[in-house]
């Protein structure tokens, strides 16, 4: 049986130390965010992944939401929005917010059947 541990690792030395006790480790919310970053550990250009504000510093609730957003840009071809930038969480923040709004203007309870559009600014990937 192999043991992996997953959630919350975010420095190659915690990451390099976590092997040290089980036989991998998975980055869910992390890799949305930086689609390369596996690669940066292995060719040493990064020392860890990037640290986003508070609020989506965590796998469940907004940071799943933020990082299903993110996912869907990268299908699209596009950069993830950086989740480390207080512009990006500013844009976030507000599509966030418009989405309790239009479900407390229309008086009903609403079921969210799917996760809300980007509205900030867009690059291409790996431009
Ligand atoms: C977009 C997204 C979807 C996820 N969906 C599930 C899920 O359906 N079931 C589950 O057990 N964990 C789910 N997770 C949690 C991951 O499997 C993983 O445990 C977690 O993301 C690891 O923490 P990290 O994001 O800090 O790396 C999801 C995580 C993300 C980012």
């Amino acid at each position: 049986m192999k043991v992996f541990i997953t959630g919350g690792l975010r420095s190659v030395g915690t990451m390099v130390r976590a092997l040290g006790i089980v036989d991998g480790i998975g980055v869910g919310s992390l890799a949305a965010q930086e689609p390369r970053l596996a690669e940066d550990i292995l060719e040493g250009r990064v020392g860890g992944a990037v640290r986003p504000l508070a609020l989506f510093n965590n796998s469940s609730g907004l940071g799943v939401l933020a990082a299903v957003m993110q996912i869907r840009q990268v299908a699209d071809g596009l950069e993830p929005f950086d989740l480390s930038d207080p512009n990006d969480v500013k844009v976030l923040w507000e599509v966030i917010k418009g989405l309790k709004r239009s479900s407390e203007d229309d008086g009903e309870e609403v079921e969210v059947v799917d996760f809300p559009e980007w509205t900030g600014k867009v690059r291409p990937y790996g431009m």
